[in-house]
């Protein structure tokens, strides 16, 4: 096989490279580009007008820590395909026009080897003009070399009669090209063959007529209109005869995003359905951009100023805290949690690990977490809500009976609260356990205080069944301890633990507060990760100033809640293979944290 030295200037010139004044509009055999007109046109309209033409804009948006880049539209990716003359490159040049893709046809960057006389343009010709396929590498070549220009990936392509047999559609799942829709134009064959016999091509703009259908302008035009070799009633019935063999598998290769035109209507009619169908595509490719940007910009409100978060308050190891100090983290979680219920969200999860909260420290305090409760249920009260506060029932029955040790005597402590005015309890809050039956018609929202499996029995079915009763009225979980523990003898938990796992995750964080130390330490905290709904993750590391005081400072921020390895890297600033490399001391974070 002849070399392919197909050098860039073939393509970068593919159309220009025929000089149009070589073009003798007297030989009619002469082989012709048909867009000279598009680039001139293209640019022009550039200049003039604006349109629905998609290019990739980057936008940064800085925050504390992080930065977003985001395209606003990805370009079109579009193949047209039908049988020959059934309005492709008639199509192309509308859409050409309209969306400004970088049209690549095949046909045409023959034509163009041809007319420029290359190895490649005399390789090709005999089979072009018998009206055959030219060999698949010749054209797979120009195809990937074209698409990988700069200009394709900017603007987007229109692919137009490629791919035309399996081989050309595999080698574009190779390169891993696959278009956004494949459009495939239908004409009935005798349609197909008057039109090819009666087409004519202008040599100077590459304008495509037909001589009843789309007759020229002016005798100018029309004296100068010369017709393709290809174009003759024999040619075309080979072509039509090739093109129906192939067919059926380059359909089958992009179905899923095949759209089927009726071609044999007027060129205008078979346009307008063309571009409402890229029309669409790009209109959902923008919202789609624009509602993430808008979820981004949102999360990204996790500035201290913004959310007129004062930071962490310090000394958060001087245990007891400071009634200061849980004043602050509950006013924190009542408003993540205020904001999460007003945006819809009716599945929540809080979980908050300063000390006094973390039943794994020898500082916990079951007052604290009461307190908290208390905090949210007596302001959702103040808007007139209707609060169930629950606490989980012993699980189990006679001597067996028992509930997670971190619960005991909760319900009696509730009992006993200062509640404020004395109708409260009892009216606006109600105390209950977890379960279906406890939902009662007039509650409002429910709080149910760090429901937790018990050794050999699981929380989840009662959960469940009570977020079922629910339904969208709000259950918020304080703390919630959803991991499935085994039982003594190692079988209770294992039927159903899939599905009890997987609804644990269909509660929404809207606050997580947890303190980070070094490996094998409470003291001294080394940092923090906060979330308040609907802000970003924020990641913060305790420092000591000189006069001793501490601060905690903001080291990066996370859409997601970042992972013990993103934490480990933030914090070390380290490259990422080098941070998983790093041994012990951040070891810590991995088992905190997963
Ligand atoms: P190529 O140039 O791609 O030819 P084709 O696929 O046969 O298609 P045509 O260009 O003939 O028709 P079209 O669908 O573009 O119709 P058009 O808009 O002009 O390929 C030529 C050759 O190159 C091939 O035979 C092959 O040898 C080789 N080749 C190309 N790609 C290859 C590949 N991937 N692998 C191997 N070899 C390859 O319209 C036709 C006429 O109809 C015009 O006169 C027009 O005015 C008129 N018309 C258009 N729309 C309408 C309408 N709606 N109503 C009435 N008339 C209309």
């Amino acid at each position: 096989m002849a070399s392919l030295s197909l050098s860039s200037a073939h393509f970068s010139s593919s159309r220009s490279s025929v000089s149009t004044s070589s073009l003798s509009p007297s030989s009619p055999s002469l082989p012709l580009l048909r867009s000279p007109i598009r680039h001139r046109h293209r640019s022009l309209r550039r200049l003039t007008s604006f349109s629905v033409v998609p290019h990739r804009t980057s936008h940064s948006l800085s925050t504390c820590n992080s930065q977003i880049r985001c395209s606003v539209a990805e370009p079109l990716k579009v193949m047209i395909s039908g049988a020959p003359a059934s309005g492709k490159g008639t199509q192309c040049e509308l859409i050409v026009q309209k969306f400004g893709l970088v049209h690549i046809s095949t046909g045409d960057l023959l034509r163009a080897e041809v007319s420029s006389g290359t190895d490649i343009g005399k390789r090709a010709k005999e089979f072009m003009n018998s009206g055959s396929l030219v060999p698949d590498e010749i054209v797979i070549a120009m195809v990937a070399g074209r698409l990988s220009r700069e200009d394709a990936k900017e603007r987007g392509w229109l692919l137009d009669g490629f791919p035309r047999s399996f081989a050309q559609a595999q080698s574009l799942e190779k390169l891993n090209v696959k278009p956004d829709i494949f459009l495939l134009l239908e004409v009935p064959d005798e349609i197909l063959i008057e039109r090819c016999v009666g087409r004519r091509l202008d040599p100077v703009t590459g304008k495509i007529y037909h001589i009843k259908n789309y007759p020229p302008e002016s005798d100018e035009i029309k004296e100068r209109l010369v017709q393709r070799p290809d174009d003759t009633e024999e040619k075309v019935k080979a072509r039509l005869q090739i093109y129906k063999e192939n067919s059926e598998a380059i359909i089958s290769a992009y179905s899923d995003v095949m759209v089927k035109i009726d071609a044999n209507r007027p060129k205008e009619a078979v346009f307008e359905e063309t571009q409402t169908l890229l029309s669409q595509i790009l209109l959902k490719r923008m919202i789609k951009t624009v509602m993430l940007i808008m979820k981004q910009v949102l999360a990204d409100k996790a500035s201290p100023v913004q959310d007129k978060w004062r930071g962490i308050p310090t000394k958060l190891n001087n245990i007891p805290h400071s009634r200061d100090i849980r004043a602050y983290f509950y006013e924190d979680v009542l408003q993540a949690t205020i904001r999460s219920i007003k945006d819809g969200n009716s599945r929540l999860r809080v979980d908050i690990n300063i000390p006094e909260l973390n039943p794994e420290m020898d500082v916990y305090r079951i007052g604290t977490l009461m307190e908290l409760v208390r905090a949210l249920a007596l302001s959702f009260t103040d808007d007139g809500k209707r609060v169930k506060v629950c606490v989980q029932g012993s699980m189990g029955e006679g001597a067996l009976a028992g509930m997670p040790l971190q619960l005991a005597g909760t319900r009696k402590i509730l009992e006993y609260m200062d509640w404020g005015d004395d109708e409260t309890l009892g009216t606006f809050v109600k105390l209950g356990a977890i379960g279906g039956k406890e939902v009662d018609e007039e509650d409002d929202m429910f709080i149910l205080v760090a429901p937790q499996n018990a050794v050999g029995n699981c929380i989840i079915d009662d959960l469940q069944a009570m977020t079922n009763a629910a339904g969208k009225r709000p259950v918020i979980l304080i703390n919630p301890r959803l991991k499935d523990l085994p039982a003594s003898s190692g079988i209770m938990q294992t039927m159903g633990r899939e599905q009890r796992l997987e609804y644990a995750l269909t509660f929404d964080n809207c606050y997580v507060f947890r303190l980070l130390y070094y490996l094998g330490t409470q003291y001294p905290i080394m940092g923090a990760l906060r979330m308040a709904y609907p802000y970003r993750y924020e990641l913060y590391k305790r420092v000591t100033e000189e006069n001793g005081k501490e601060k905690y400072v903001v080291i990066s921020t996370y859409s997601e809640r970042p992972t013990p390895e993103q934490i480990n890297h933030a914090f070390s600033g380290k490259s990422r293979e080098q941070s998983k490399k790093s041994s012990g001391f951040w070891g810590f974070l991995s088992s905190v944290l997963s």
